[in-house]
């Protein structure tokens, strides 16, 4: 007896499109079981325009471009907006692709989200790849959405080692205010973190056949990866082998057996100094002195990704991109 069809899950991307942000759009509109209600863009890698033109341009490359995408936040809620320079000066890895004949629709993107998210039959996963201000925006304006958000599978934070700062990953660092409030919106939450990030790697051979590709969907993906380093702080020039970086996050709601997750608690610095924007990951097996006087907190708990079945995500990848 074949098995009853499943629905395809509505799914939300907020993004800072960003050469790995790319990854993940091409992964999302591809796949099957996703359903891509809308995209919703926010400073970080690049500008906001920036970011909006680069995710348009993918999509249309990607011919999906039916999709609504809003324009977000110029910046974070207290920091200025610091962008990535690895992602390249159009922050999309200076490929030279067309601009795209598209433009953004009429609503900003907390309105776009509300409406999405309230609109939807069945609840909302967000999948934020990006700076968390629009979702700390939304979460703030508007916070009866919870009620149509199934999960939040967000790609940020680290337990062990950052990349902005020694400590704090770059989305977190960005706008750690809007990352805190993510953190305590009360609904399920996935922190796919540095750790799992950085270790699921196209090889070369596989990065040089898509680039050969007619499709240019898939060849963007393999000029993409090519741009991406195969290693944390390596060089996008010593191979063609590229991580797929966010497009982790998208692979986690389309295949969450993926992943790996512990339930800890998670918390943002939000001290100034060298701690800030650091999530710390409660590991520890039980309760310490602090607690004991009577200082502990309640941190909310957070599904954190601990590890990654690399060969699984990137044959996922491969076989949504190159469908
Ligand atoms: C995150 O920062 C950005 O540069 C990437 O797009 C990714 O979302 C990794 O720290
Ligand atoms: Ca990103």
């Amino acid at each position: 007896m074949s098995q009853p069809q499943q629905s395809p899950i509505p799914v939300i991307i907020d993004c800072d499109t960003g050469v790995d942000d790319a990854l993940a759009l091409l992964l999302a509109v591809r796949h099957p079981g996703l359903d891509v209600r809308a995209i919703t863009c926010v400073a970080g890698n690049t500008d906001v325009d920036g970011v909006v033109r680069n995710t348009l341009t993918v999509l249309e490359q990607a011919g999906a471009p039916d999709i609504p995408v809003a324009r977000g936040a110029e910046r974070p809620l207290i920091e200025p907006a610091r962008h990535a320079p690895v992602h390249g000066s159009d922050g999309m890895g200076d490929l030279g692709l067309p601009a795209p004949s598209r433009r953004p629709v009429d609503v900003d993107a907390v309105t776009l989200l509300r409406r999405e998210i309230l609109a939807s039959p069945t609840p909302v996963t967000l999948i934020p790849t990006a700076p968390l201000t629009n979702i700390a925006l939304l979460l703030r304006t508007h916070p009866e959405v919870t009620r149509n958000i199934a999960r939040i599978v967000f790609m940020g934070g680290a337990v062990e080692v950052g990349n902005a700062t020694p400590v704090a990953e770059f989305n977190v660092w960005h706008d750690p205010e809007a990352a805190a409030i993510l953190l305590t919106a009360g609904v399920p939450i996935t922190m796919y973190g540095l750790d799992v990030f950085t270790r699921v790697v196209v090889p070369a051979p596989t990065v040089h056949r898509l680039r050969a590709s007619r499709d240019p969907g898939t060849r963007l993906a393999g000029d993409l990866l090519a741009h991406r380093p195969a290693t944390p702080g390596g060089s996008p020039d010593d191979s063609e082998a590229g991580g797929l970086g966010d497009a982790g996050a998208v692979c986690t709601v389309a295949d969450p057996g993926g992943v790996t997750t512990r339930a800890l608690p998670v918390e943002v610095s939000l001290a100034p100094g060298p701690t800030r924007g650091q999530t710390i990951v409660d590991r520890r097996v039980r309760p310490g002195e602090a607690e004991h006087h009577g200082e502990g907190r309640t941190t909310p708990l957070v599904d954190v990704a601990v590890d990654v079945d690399v060969d699984r995500f990137v044959k996922l990848y491969l076989e949504t991109v190159e469908r």
